[in-house]
């Protein structure tokens, strides 16, 4: 898919330009953003940008665009309340946008028009707003901080819960086995370099990884819930491939054995 992605940096998300300069995802947090995008194309295209949650270092750019521009602004309800706690002038803006009419409150599974429509998904976790887009024909996934990518040497990035934004770890393990069930091949994250093969295996690691948080004291059990995932997904070997995982570290373990039992009851009902 034609698109322009303006690199994160420190305080600053990413932010993505699709559809010609149309539409925005997130609008970081960087004075100059403006020439940037200026630097592709005429800023009146500017419709719409959309916004994958309240933090500052993604919604801080808004105002050096609407000093320009005044685009359509998609959020989430739950996005659209946080947003009262930014500092000042932030909440009044966001109040000035919406007696306006310019703020458009966005909801799961609702489409997001264009040339290539993007469905969105609200993913609560990091905050209680997340919100991720998805275009469907190329797989491409923006998760804003929902998920972040696997980083050679550092493992994966783990976005945590920010309770004041009402971030949950619970709701992010609920969101996380959501992603995991889309055909992502492209992850296009708010921070960190975009993934562009295999972007699912990145939600993956990063499900994987928030188990391992969650089962410090029994790392088998990280296994053992992934693979349980896994099968519930249809996938019957890489689900094989975690209970192997499991088996190394506790192979007499109820839960290790009753995966291994669960994965053969699926293999055989598959066969039949
Ligand atoms: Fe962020
Ligand atoms: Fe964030």
């Amino acid at each position: 898919m034609g698109m322009h992605w303006v690199r994160d940096a420190g305080a600053c998300s990413g932010v993505y330009v699709l559809e010609d300069g149309r539409t925005i995802i997130d609008a970081g947090n960087m004075y100059g953003l403006i020439d940037e995008l200026q630097d592709l194309g005429p800023l009146d295209r500017l419709e719409r940008i959309l916004l994958t949650h309240c933090h500052f270092d993604h919604v801080g750019g808004m105002e050096e665009i609407f000093q320009v521009v005044s685009p359509d602004v998609h959020v989430h309800p739950v996005t659209r309340e946080y947003l009262r706690l930014l500092r000042s002038p932030f909440p009044e803006f966001f109040d000035a946008l919406e007696g306006d009419g310019k703020l458009k409150l966005i909801q799961d599974g609702d489409m997001i028009p264009g040339s290539r429509p993007l469905r969105v998904i609200h993913a609560p976790g990091h905050t209680a707003g997340d919100t991720c887009f998805f275009e469907e024909t190329s797989g491409a996934l923006f998760s804003g901080d929902a998920v972040l990518p696997y980083r050679l040497n550092l493992g994966p990035a783990l976005s945590k819960p920010d309770e004041t934004c009402g971030g949950r770890m619970k709701d992010k393990v609920h969101s996380l086995k959501r992603l995991v069930s889309l055909p992502v091949r492209h992850l296009f994250p708010g921070h960190g370099e975009p993934v562009f093969h295999k972007g699912s295996d990145h939600v993956k690691l990063s499900l994987y990884s928030l188990y391992q948080s969650l089962h410090e004291d029994r790392p088998e059990l990280a296994w053992v819930t992934m693979g349980r995932d896994l099968l519930d997904l249809g996938q019957l070997a890489e689900a094989r491939q975690c209970w192997s995982k499991s088996a190394e570290i506790s192979p007499e373990a109820s839960e290790v054995k009753g995966l291994l039992e669960a994965i053969e009851a699926a293999a055989s009902q598959a066969a039949h």
